[in-house]
């Protein structure tokens, strides 16, 4: 959808949008008394994202007008308004809708187009046999405003739109189509925004030592990736980056630890961490953010062929450390161990975080609401909550201590890749931090919650969500670039 801001209302435009704030009169320049009598008998009182179609007469032309509340007109009630006008009218006929400004300074505007775009996203890409009404119709909005650096900030909000949607666009992909190699080739024209690609292949992983990563790899035909994405926008200014890591299993099986076969289909999204962690970077690059950031996704998929790794297997990391693998199926920290270490040798990071569809656990523990934080630094913690409250990718805050720590002790190697039964995403946290290098601030997100929903929320339909780019588009603004 192209979204445009002008002074004037353009003629094209087949449906207007007048905005109305809470238990505010409603008044449109159109047809207003009508209007306010259908609102009161609709019960429409301007609630952020509430809506209310109305057909009236301008003239001799008939107009379809649509009001749509903006509550209090916080930023999460201008993106609610501006997601209801796409939902109403996405399939709806209309091409071409004008949005009437009214008073709202830019910054509301902005983030009324960003939740507009965003609800607008969905993925047609495998279907043949849409009817014209299931198609989308709607491709332009114009706002209809002359609030000052409107156009600036438009083009901000769609930075940050494009690297959510380039998520989800991974993350709906399924894992035939998704898989290491192809997930890299999806990444490789984030090079045009000035994004340094690195990628290792498997024998560049073996050459390293990356035996706990390459052992999940192993059952599958598809090789395994490393995908390392920087972005330097602060002009070699910040020496060390900020370092995302993702993990990217394109699909998880669970390996010979087979999963049941309901619901196995969701684990194309394993790759959710990592889908984050390259659309966070794409949005960096589109708006030229000033700082220095480095995105890591470790990608492989999952299988139990003739060739996969056994319970019980003992493989090396890249760190030296070993791990008995007793449950294929936690493969995701396997993953994560040997990125992290190459992470933390390969760009010397003040601060690394990790994302990761890691445990069913988190699920129990938090549903879809919040993902699961663990950090060793309250700084950063703090941080990232506050992240999460403003850009409504909401985490919650999890312990780690030695007594978690000590339940990975295993008899023959250096630590199990699994814990007992309770608290299977705080042991599945306290694993990778044994990974982490003294003096490196970090933290891990436990997202396996918030990928997919099942049901369409706040800005999004149900499917991929894009969860995580916001989140850490906003730590970077707060928090890691010089201007
Ligand atoms: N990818 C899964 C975690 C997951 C499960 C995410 C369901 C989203 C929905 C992960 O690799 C996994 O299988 N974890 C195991 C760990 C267990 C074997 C210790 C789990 O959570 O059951
Ligand atoms: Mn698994
Ligand atoms: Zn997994």
């Amino acid at each position: 959808m192209q979204i445009v801001s002008s002074a004037t209302r353009p003629a094209e435009a087949q449906c207007l949008v007048f905005l109305v704030a809470k238990d505010a009169p409603v008044a449109p320049p159109i047809a207003a008394s009508l209007a306010r009598d259908a609102a009161a008998t609709a019960r429409f009182g301007g609630d952020a994202g509430a809506t209310l179609d109305l057909y009236v007469t301008e003239g001799e032309a008939l107009r379809h007008l649509l009001l749509v509340g903006t509550g209090a007109g916080t930023a999460s009630d201008m993106e609610k308004a501006g997601a209801a006008i796409s939902a109403r009218l996405l399939t709806s006929g209309v091409a071409h809708v004008a949005v009437d400004g009214g008073g709202h300074d830019a910054q509301a505007l902005a983030h009324l187009a960003l939740g507009a775009r965003l609800r607008a996203w969905r993925w047609d890409a495998h279907r043949t046999k849409l009817s014209d009404k299931q198609k989308i119709s709607l491709a332009s909005l114009t706002l209809v405003s002359q609030a000052e650096g409107l156009a600036a900030a438009l083009t901000e909000a769609d930075a940050l739109a494009q690297g959510v949607m380039f998520t989800r666009e991974l993350v709906a992909e399924p894992g035939n189509v998704i898989y290491p190699e192809t997930f890299v080739d999806r990444c490789r024209p984030l090079a045009e925004l000035g994004i340094e690609l690195r990628v290792l292949d498997e024998n560049d992983m073996a050459a390293l030592g990356m035996g706990a990563l390459l052992g999940v790899a192993q059952g599958s035909v598809r090789k395994p990736r490393l995908l390392a994405l920087r972005w330097d926008g602060s002009g070699g200014k910040q020496e060390k980056p900020l370092c995302f890591v993702g993990k990217g299993v394109t699909f998880d099986t669970g390996g010979i630890s087979i999963k049941p076969a309901a619901g196995m289909e969701d684990m194309k999204w394993d790759m959710g961490g990592a889908g984050a962690v390259a659309g966070v970077l794409k949005a960096l690059a589109l708006r030229k953010a000033d700082a220095h950031v480095v995105g890591i996704c470790g990608l492989v998929e999952n299988m139990p062929d003739g060739g996969a790794q056994r319970p019980g297997d003992i493989v090396k990391t890249m760190s030296g450390q070993t791990v008995e693998v007793l449950n294929t199926d936690a493969e995701g920290r396997l993953v994560l161990c040997d990125a992290v270490w190459w992470a933390q040798e390969t760009y010397r990071p003040g601060t690394l975080i990790d994302l990761a569809t890691l445990t069913g656990a988190m699920i129990i523990s938090l549903g879809h609401e919040h993902g699961g934080l663990f950090s060793n630094d309250d700084a950063l913690a703090e941080r990232l909550l506050a992240a999460g409250s403003e850009s409504g990718d909401k985490l919650w805050r999890f312990p780690l201590s030695d007594a978690y720590d000590k339940l990975l002790d295993s008899p023959i190697a250096d630590m199990k890749n699994i814990g007992p039964r309770y608290a299977g995403s705080i042991t599945a946290a306290q694993f990778i931090k044994r990974f982490i290098q003294d003096g490196v601030k970090w933290a891990h997100l436990d997202i396996a919650g918030m990928v997919w929903a099942d049901k369409p929320g706040l800005t999004w339909d149900k499917g991929a969500t894009g969860y995580g780019v916001r989140l850490l588009d906003q730590l970077v603004r707060s928090h890691y670039q010089a201007s």
